[in-house]
């Protein structure tokens, strides 16, 4: 239908035009993870406010497909002033909503990478685990 038309065609401008994509100059944490039924990654680097928990500036480095690029670009608008508490607490749900389309299971991975990526990077962050590198389940 049209409502989903519109939605395809965000995530065809995230895609082309990706928003706060890049290296930024003191992040307070940066994270990378995988997507291994491609082999593509995904850079997350967050920087924080002065209380240490609220995102202040998200942005993104790394390529694939038009799918796992809009939602890294989504994300980071998303998450500009969210706590990583309120961060750890998105679910795929979220991710399909943010997206606006139906995704099918191939493709799920594409779409939850970022989110999982900021959440481990979130997790490290605050101490809560130790890994090296994420890859999407
Ligand atoms: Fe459709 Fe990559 S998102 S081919
Ligand atoms: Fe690699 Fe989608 S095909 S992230």
């Amino acid at each position: 239908g049209l409502g989903s038309d519109m939605y395809r065609q965000q995530i065809l401008d995230h895609y082309k035009n990706p928003r706060n994509k890049g290296e930024i100059p003191d992040p307070d944490f940066s994270h990378t993870g995988e997507n291994p039924s491609c082999g593509d990654t995904i850079t997350v680097n967050v920087q924080l406010k002065d209380d240490n928990e609220t995102i202040e500036y998200v942005s993104f480095t790394g390529d694939g497909c038009a799918i796992s690029q809009a939602s890294a670009s989504m994300l980071s608008e998303h998450l500009q002033g969210m706590t990583l508490e309120e961060l750890d607490t998105l679910d795929t749900d979220d991710v399909t909503e943010m997206l606006g389309v139906d995704i099918s299971p191939m493709r799920i991975k594409c779409a939850v990478l970022a989110r999982q990526v900021a959440q481990d990077g979130a997790a490290i962050h605050d101490g809560e685990i130790a890994i090296e590198a994420t890859t999407v389940e």
